[in-house]
Formats: C-alpha cells, sequence, structure tokens
C-alpha cells in the first residue's frame, strides 16, 4: 500500500480526502493532522466515519515526511508555503490543495494573495492538477498543484469552447455559484447561517482569488491573453458549485454544433458528462462525486454560447481531483477509489 498523510485533515476538504481515501485500493491513510484536535478521534470529530480508528495528530512535518509516500495538504494558502519544500525533500509527492503553487508568475501570485512567495523555485516543477486538461503532464508529477474549486468548473466549461474556435476568446464572462463549504469550517459573519439561509449573495466581484488561476489556465490555451469577468455567489447549500460562462459564439454557430463539439472534446472522460442539447446540469447531479456534468447553449438572438459546469467543490473542486491526480502520478489507475454514486435526490 501507498504510505498516505493528510495535512489539515479537520478542515473540509481534508476530511473530504480522509472520507475517499478510507475506500481507496491502493492508498494507506497513516495519518491525518490537526493542531486543534490533535488526540481526538477522527470519528468523535466526524462521527460519518464511525469506526474509521484514525486519530488526528499534530502536523510534525520532519516526522510525518520521512514516514510517508504521499502528502495531500488540505491547508490554507501560505501554509503549503512551508510545508511543501520538506515533504519533497523527503522524497514525498505532495499534492497541494492551497492556492500556493498554481500561479506560474510569483508576482501575480504576490499581488493578489498579498504576501511573498518564499518558495518560487518549485512554481515550474508544479504541474498544474486538471488532468482533462494536461493528463500527461501529470504522469510521474512530485508536486501537483490541485485548481481552486471556482478555476476547475470554469476553465472545464470554457476550454473547449476556446479550443475550437465556438467563441471569441478575448472576453469572457463567468456568474459561479458556491455552496458554504467553499469558505472551509471557520466561522465567519458572511457564512453564518443566519446570513446564508433563504439569500443568494455576490461576492469579491472582479476581486476574486480565483480570477488569475481562469485568466492563467484560459490564456494558455487561447495563446494570447484573456479577460475575465468573475462574479461568484454564496448560496444556501452546504456543498455543490455552479459555473456559468458566457462567451460571444462565433457568426451561425448553433447550438447542435457546440453541444457536439463539446461530447468529442469530452468523449472518454471517465468524470465528465456532456447533456444533450436543450438540458443543462444540477449540482445536486454531481453531489458526493468527482463528477463534472456540462450543459452547452446557445442564445442565438443574442450571440452568445452558454456553458453550465455543476460540480461537487469537496469532490471534483477539491480533493476527489487531487485524488485523480495521485492516480495519475503514480500510474494508478485513474479512476481508483472515486467511482462512487452519489445520492440521487
Ligand atoms: N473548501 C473548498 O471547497 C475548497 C475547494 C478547493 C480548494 N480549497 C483549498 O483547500 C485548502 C483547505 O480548504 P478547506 O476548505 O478545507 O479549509 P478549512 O476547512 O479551513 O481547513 C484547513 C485546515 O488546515 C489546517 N491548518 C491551518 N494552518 C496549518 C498549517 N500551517 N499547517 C498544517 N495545517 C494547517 C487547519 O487545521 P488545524 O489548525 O487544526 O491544524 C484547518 O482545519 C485551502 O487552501 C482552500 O483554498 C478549498
Amino acid at each position: 500500500m501507498i504510505r498516505v498523510a493528510v495535512v489539515g485533515g479537520a478542515g473540509y476538504t481534508g476530511i473530504e480526502l480522509v472520507r475517499i481515501l478510507l475506500d481507496h485500493p491502493e492508498f494507506e491513510v497513516v495519518a491525518v493532522t490537526s493542531a486543534a484536535d490533535a488526540g481526538r478521534a477522527v470519528d468523535d470529530l466526524y462521527p460519518a466515519l464511525s469506526g474509521c480508528g484514525l486519530v488526528f495528530e499534530e502536523p510534525d512535518v520532519p516526522g510525518l515526511a520521512c514516514s510517508v509516500d504521499v502528502a495531500f495538504l488540505a491547508v490554507p494558502h501560505t501554509a503549503a508555503l512551508d510545508l511543501v519544500p520538506r515533504f519533497l525533500d523527503s522524497g514525498a509527492k505532495v499534492f497541494d490543495l492551497s492556492a500556493d503553487f498554481r500561479l506560474k508568475d510569483r508576482t501575480v501570485y504576490e499581488a493578489w494573495y498579498e504576501t511573498t512567495h518564499t518558495a518560487p523555485h518549485l512554481l515550474s516543477e508544479a504541474v498544474y492538477g486538471l488532468p482533462e486538461l494536461g493528463r500527461d503532464s501529470l504522469r510521474g508529477a512530485k508536486l501537483v498543484a490541485c485548481p481552486g474549486c471556482y478555476p476547475t468548473a470554469t476553465i472545464l466549461a470554457a476550454a473547449p469552447a476556446i479550443e475550437a474556435g465556438l467563441a471569441l476568446p478575448d472576453r469572457i464572462v463567468v456568474d459561479a455559484k458556491s455552496g458554504v463549504s467553499g469558505a472551509g469550517r471557520s466561522l465567519t459573519a458572511a457564512t453564518h447561517y443566519a446570513s446564508v439561509n433563504e439569500a443568494v449573495s455576490p461576492y469579491k466581484v472582479g476581486s476574486h482569488r480565483h480570477t488569475p488561476e481562469i485568466v492563467q489556465a484560459l490564456s494558455e490555451i487561447a495563446g494570447s491573453p484573456v479577460r475575465v469577468a468573475f462574479a461568484p455567489h454564496l448560496v444556501p447549500m452546504t456543498r455543490g458549485l455552479l459555473s456559468t460562462v458566457y462567451l460571444e459564439a462565433t457568426s451561425g454557430l448553433t447550438a447542435r454544433d457546440a453541444v457536439e463539439a463539446y461530447h468529442n472534446r469530452y468523449s472518454g472522460e471517465p468524470f465528465i458528462t456532456v447533456h444533450p442539447e436543450g438540458r443543462m446540469p444540477s449540482t445536486r447531479e454531481v453531489a458526493g462525486t468527482n463528477r463534472a456534468h456540462i450543459g452547452v447553449a446557445v442564445d442565438e438572438a443574442a450571440g452568445t454560447l452558454v456553458i453550465a459546469c455543476a460540480i461537487d467543490n469537496l469532490v471534483k473542486g477539491s480533493g476527489g481531483q487531487a485524488i485523480q491526480c495521485a492516480n495519475i502520478a503514480l500510474g494508478l489507475d485513474e479512476t481508483a477509489g472515486l467511482m462512487t454514486r452519489g445520492p440521487v435526490v
């Protein structure tokens, strides 16, 4: 078995990693860290994992690093700047869920995250972990920067249109909605039940930190810089994320042609479903799974291509995708541990 540590395991993405890894045929979770909950049984904090036999331990990196083959870092940005080099030095492969190694240009990272990047020498080594866009670069990778939840859904939605020239790539409008677990486990006034319940609120419009990540990926595909207008929204649900992307359609584009292009682009992808013409996805149909469901429409009167992508932010948007990347990087079956179906209603 491949020995795995989940650092930040008491947080939302960390415990989701543990949930999936417990049923993985090749990985064995040997350590789950939490400073706040050290010494506490994992199933005492999260009874849904009853009987798992794990206990949270202090994030003692030197001790952990010598005893694991793989480290999943489910920690806030800046925390991974210190953790990643230490795990890599020990020979472990690292799958970082934070934003610390996603942006190739350190100055862009430093401007958006308002901090100094203390390990810039690793930025060129870090592979962006979106398998449907760059599977080959993940094979054998030692450091994978797992994408953010909004970028995952948005890039999967927009990429085929740009690649196939179905739309003009220079101005991309993204209207996206996320459940509250996207903000992590710590409570804030904005994520308090009374703030979120029965309300839909845009936030950080034009200033959300996932914007440069979306711009980076889509500019690379377009071959020139793209502009992205990004409006995230908080919606009253626990998990799930829907990103709707609006692009100026090329002249004469029909819904039928657009849907066919998306089908062709994602044919053979184990986790992607492109819905037939006339059907749009819902977060409900992907809940608890590593799937991304995509719907494609053309508003011919408005000359607009509209693509919606639904994912579970805690699975395809974070922990599940990190495991998908690990499967590829370690030469395992890409779908290992990830084919579980979610609830139907
Ligand atoms: N939530 C999502 O939908 C989502 C999706 C994609 C990516 N992400 C990214 O994934 C990361 C984790 O997100 P989350 O939502 O799981 O956050 P979270 O619920 O706040 O959990 C983060 C955990 O990290 C631990 N931690 C903090 N500083 C640490 C350090 N220096 N060393 C070791 N552990 C540390 C904390 O546990 P202790 O203090 O107890 O150790 C905490 O439980 C973030 O970078 C986030 O941006 C989140």
